[in-house]
C-alpha cells in the first residue's frame, strides 16, 4: 500500500491544515474516522473538525478507567460543539472475566497482565470502531517518543489494514498549547499539573521537570515495554 501513503502525501503537499481534513473527508466519506482521548493534541484536532463542520467521525475508547478531569473535558466538548463523539466500550464478559480472575488492577503485577487489560479495554473496542472505516486521524506529534520519530505524518497500518493521519505530527507543544489559548479550547486541567500524556487514571502519573514526556505513562514498566499497542510501529 506504499503507492496509496505516498499519492496521498503527495495531494495533501501544501495545503493548509484544514483544507487537508477536507480533503481526506471528501476522499473517504463516511470512512474516516478520528480517534479522541481528550488530551490537547486531540483537543486541537477535534476544535479542527468540528468548528469547521467536517464531515470526519469522532470517537473515543472508554476504558471506564478514565480520570474524571477527563469525563469533564468529554462533557464541555459536547456542550461547546454540540456534535457527537461516539463511545466504544470494552465487552462487559472480558472485563468482568478478567477483573472477577485477577482483581480490579491486575496490570501492576506483570507486563503480561497489563497487556492483557489494555487488549480488553482499547485494543479490541478500536478494532469496532475501525472497522470497515479507511482512514484513522490521531493527534500523535514526533516529539512524543523517539519511537514517534521515526513515524510518518502519513502511514499504511498494516495490522489495522487502513492508512493513519497524524494532522499535528510536526507540531512543538508549545505550538498546540498556543493555538488551544488563541481558540479558547476547553482542555484537560491536569496537563497544567505535571501530565503532558493522559492515559487510564491507574496508569497514568505527572513527570518532573526535563523528565520525558511518556515517562508518565506506566511508569512502573520498563521503558522499552511502554506503548499499549494502539499505535504499533509499522
Ligand atoms: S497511547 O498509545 O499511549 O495510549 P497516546 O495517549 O499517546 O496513545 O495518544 C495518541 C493518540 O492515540 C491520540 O491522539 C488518540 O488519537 C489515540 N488515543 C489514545 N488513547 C485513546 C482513547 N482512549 N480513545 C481514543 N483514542 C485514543
Ligand atoms: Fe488497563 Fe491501564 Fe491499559 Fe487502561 S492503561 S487499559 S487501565 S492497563
Amino acid at each position: 500500500m506504499e503507492h496509496l501513503e505516498k499519492n496521498i502525501k503527495e495531494e495533501l503537499a501544501g495545503l493548509t491544515i484544514i483544507d487537508k481534513l477536507w480533503y481526506l473527508a471528501r476522499k473517504f466519506e463516511g470512512k474516516i474516522v478520528f480517534s479522541t482521548s481528550f488530551g490537547w493534541e486531540d483537543q486541537v484536532i477535534t476544535h479542527l473538525i468540528f468548528a469547521n463542520n467536517i464531515p470526519i467521525k469522532v470517537f473515543t475508547l472508554e476504558t471506564g478507567r478514565l480520570f474524571p478531569e477527563t469525563y469533564y473535558v468529554w462533557n464541555r466538548t459536547l456542550e461547546v460543539y454540540q456534535q457527537p463523539i461516539h463511545a466504544y466500550y470494552p465487552q462487559t464478559d472480558l472485563v468482568q472475566n478478567m477483573v472477577n480472575t485477577k482483581g480490579p488492577n491486575s496490570f501492576y503485577e506483570s507486563v503480561e497482565n497489563r497487556k492483557e487489560c489494555c487488549y480488553i479495554r482499547k485494543i479490541e473496542p478500536l478494532k469496532r470502531a475501525l472497522n470497515g472505516n479507511e482512514i484513522w486521524i490521531t493527534g500523535i506529534r514526533a516529539e512524543q517518543s523517539p519511537n514517534r520519530e521515526d513515524m510518518k505524518d502519513v502511514e499504511w497500518d498494516e495490522g489495522n489494514k487502513l492508512l493513519k493521519f497524524h494532522p499535528i505530527f510536526e507540531w512543538t507543544l508549545d505550538e498546540v498549547k498556543q493555538y488551544i489559548k488563541e481558540n479558547n479550547i476547553v482542555y484537560n486541567t491536569l496537563h497544567d499539573k505535571g501530565f503532558p500524556s493522559i492515559g487510564c487514571a491507574p496508569c497514568t502519573r505527572a513527570v518532573q521537570p526535563g523528565e520525558d514526556f511518556r515517562a508518565g505513562r506506566w511508569w512502573w514498566e520498563d521503558q522499552s515495554k511502554k506503548e499499549c499497542g494502539l499505535h504499533q510501529a509499522s
